[in-house]
């Protein structure tokens, strides 16, 4: 039976790739929380390793806070480079695929049509530095791997920017959201189904890839979208701001292109609309 580990199994896609591996009884999972599997703890990651085999590990552990990372620089390198490096030397031994998810932040946004992988990339925060800097070990140190950079991540797990609208619509009267950045919402939901597809089907185009659900936004067409589908446009009042001051600097616009993920893995990627809308109404 293939079998497949899942780091970061607490965190928004760890869960989400639980709930989407119902569907899938010819795979074993082994999910590991941060709990039983700290990826910076290397003697844990090598025992394991050789304790138990694996032919797929999917990577969703990481540090994620992007505001934090800026003062927070050498905690977010451990977990999303100097860990993703011993990982990857890990599947390497032990021929273990890897599935490693990466970020549209590894990019500048001084684009305006929307980023391939063969991109030059060039991350304006520490967050983007750290994802680009796990990339390049994976890329030196293993074959076998799938690295997916995805963006704008929402469930209805853990913190994310549909919970906050969700919340601040309960909870406030008015609130103000950027048009500053476009990119694409992608339904982690659809992310893990997508991770799990690959693995089913047995797919041996590794490579670097974009994968996001379809379509642009902005912060507030995002607030806007959760609103109306979620039937609350009247409990809380939505306003623009062309500046929103943060921490971190973000890419403008980190809107990724999913040609190659559709033709070498023959996967579909559905209209952000039409997944939130699916992920608010069912
Ligand atoms: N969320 C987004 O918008 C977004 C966008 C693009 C790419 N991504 C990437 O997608 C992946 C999944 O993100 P997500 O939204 O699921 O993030 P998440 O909800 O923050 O989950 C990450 C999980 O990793 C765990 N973790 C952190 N450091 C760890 C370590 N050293 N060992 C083991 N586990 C550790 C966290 O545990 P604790 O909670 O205990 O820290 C958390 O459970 C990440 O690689 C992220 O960089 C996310």
């Amino acid at each position: 039976m293939t079998s497949v580990l899942v780091t970061g199994a607490n965190g928004q896609l760890g869960r989400c790739l639980q709930d989407a591996s119902e569907k899938y009884p010819q795979l074993s999972f082994f999910f590991a929380s941060r709990n039983q599997l700290d990826i910076e703890n290397q003697e844990a990651v090598t025992a394991l390793f050789s304790e138990k085999k694996f032919d797929y590990c999917i990577n969703t552990a990481a540090y994620t806070n992007v505001e934090k990372a800026e003062s927070e620089q050498k905690k977010a390198f451990n977990s999303n480079a100097k860990a993703v490096k011993h990982l990857a030397l890990a599947c390497k031994d032990a021929k273990t695929t890897l599935l490693h998810i990466s970020t549209d932040y590894v990019f500048d946004g001084k684009k305006t049509t929307p980023y391939l992988e063969t991109d030059a990339t060039n991350p304006i925060n520490e967050y983007g530095a750290s994802k680009l800097k796990g990339e390049q070990y994976i890329q030196e140190g293993c074959k076998k791997y799938f690295i997916f950079r995805t963006s704008w991540l929402y469930s209805t797990y853990g913190h994310n920017f549909l919970n906050s609208i969700l919340k601040f619509a309960k909870e406030r009267k008015e609130i103000t959201i950027t048009t500053e950045q476009t990119g694409t919402p992608t339904n982690a939901n659809d992310f893990a189904k997508v991770l799990l597809q690959v693995i089913a089907s047995e797919n041996k185009q590794y490579g670097l890839y974009h994968y996001s659900n379809a379509g642009e936004a902005t912060w507030y067409d995002f607030a806007e979208a959760i609103l109306n589908y979620s039937n609350q446009n009247d409990a809380i009042k939505l306003a623009k701001t062309d500046h929103y001051p943060t921490f971190a600097a973000r890419p403008k616009y980190s809107v990724l292109n999913t040609e190659k993920v559709s033709q070498n893995l023959n996967l579909e990627t559905v209209h952000w609309k039409k997944s939130l809308q699916k992920l608010l109404n069912d």
